[in-house]
């Protein structure tokens, strides 16, 4: 349980073991996710919307993306750690790709890095692999491209649609990617991906049968209350516990209740005198 996950362990989990994955932005939480014995941890650019408070994924950067990734893998023992690449980190060159995707692993300590998109992003994708970064692709409703999918919208819908899904998990497949995050398409066709895919997909939104499931963590415990899609399962409620304890707090403080002697420190009587007096 304690030993450190290796990419090879992700890829020969393949039909062996269900894979988990949550997204962590932090020292507490990645260490949390880690304790849990969750196989991977992505540092989202999910972080955007959930803890910078923005209504998108696009603003977020490469230097908000390092320090976040670092403050998780001080946590980490076990998980393996991945780097969600930020909008415009490798869109548009190979070369920008390969130097952002290095700086996830030198500076933030991660292990491998993930990237939106298909076949339009594959000689970036085989160009990181190629300096030795593992990849994890992601494909379906990939939030960077939103505004050219019309939204956040459930993706392949259609056979021809969903056909250039199973081309795209192929292709970054055989690139090389060390597994495929499936976003937010039919059950169906995603166990028709996992089936033909030889490497493990991770389902958000994409049923069952794929070979691991991810969760974006505020969404699980339910700190995040703009909305919630219908893929998401709250586990707990934590706000409404959280909400409680700083009501507490006020009200104790409010009362002279907080803090009591146990939660203070006192002096020496005599040295307490020589002031007084
Ligand atoms: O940024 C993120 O949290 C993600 C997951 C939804 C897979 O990309």
């Amino acid at each position: 349980m304690n030993k450190p996950l290796t990419i090879p362990d992700i890829i020969t989990s393949k039909g062996d073991r269900k894979l988990t994955m949550l997204t962590a932005y932090d020292y507490p939480t990645a260490l949390l996710v880690d304790k849990a014995g969750i196989d991977m941890i992505l540092v989202g650019d999910s972080v955007a919307m959930v803890v910078l408070g923005h209504k998108d994924t696009l603003s977020v950067g490469m230097d908000e993306m390092i320090h976040h990734t670092k403050a998780v893998t001080r946590a980490v023992k076990r998980s393996i750690v991945i780097g969600d690449m930020p909008f415009m980190s490798y869109q548009a060159s190979v070369e920008q790709a390969i130097i952002n995707a290095g700086r996830f692993l030198k500076q933030g300590g991660a292990q491998a890095v993930k990237l939106e998109g298909g076949a339009q992003v594959l000689p970036q994708i085989k160009g990181i692999i190629g300096a030795g970064i593992p990849v994890q692709g992601h494909l379906g409703l990939t939030p960077q491209s939103a505004a050219q999918l019309g939204g956040f919208k459930v993706q392949g819908k259609t056979a021809d649609a969903a056909k250039r899904l199973l081309d795209d998990a192929l292709a970054l497949a055989d690139a090389g990617c060390f597994s495929i995050v499936l976003e937010a398409i039919p059950a169906e066709i995603a166990e028709i991906i996992t089936e033909k895919c030889p490497v493990p997909t991770i389902g958000i939104g994409a049923g069952i049968n794929c070979d691991g499931q991810v969760l974006v963590f505020h969404d699980l415990v339910g700190l995040f209350d703009r909305f919630t899609p219908k893929f998401v399962k709250q586990y707990i409620n934590i706000s409404k516990e959280i909400e409680g304890a700083l009501r507490t707090f006020k009200q104790e403080v409010e009362d002279g209740k907080f803090p009591t002697k146990e939660h203070s420190f006192s002096i020496n009587k005599d040295e307490l005198q020589k002031i007084k007096s």
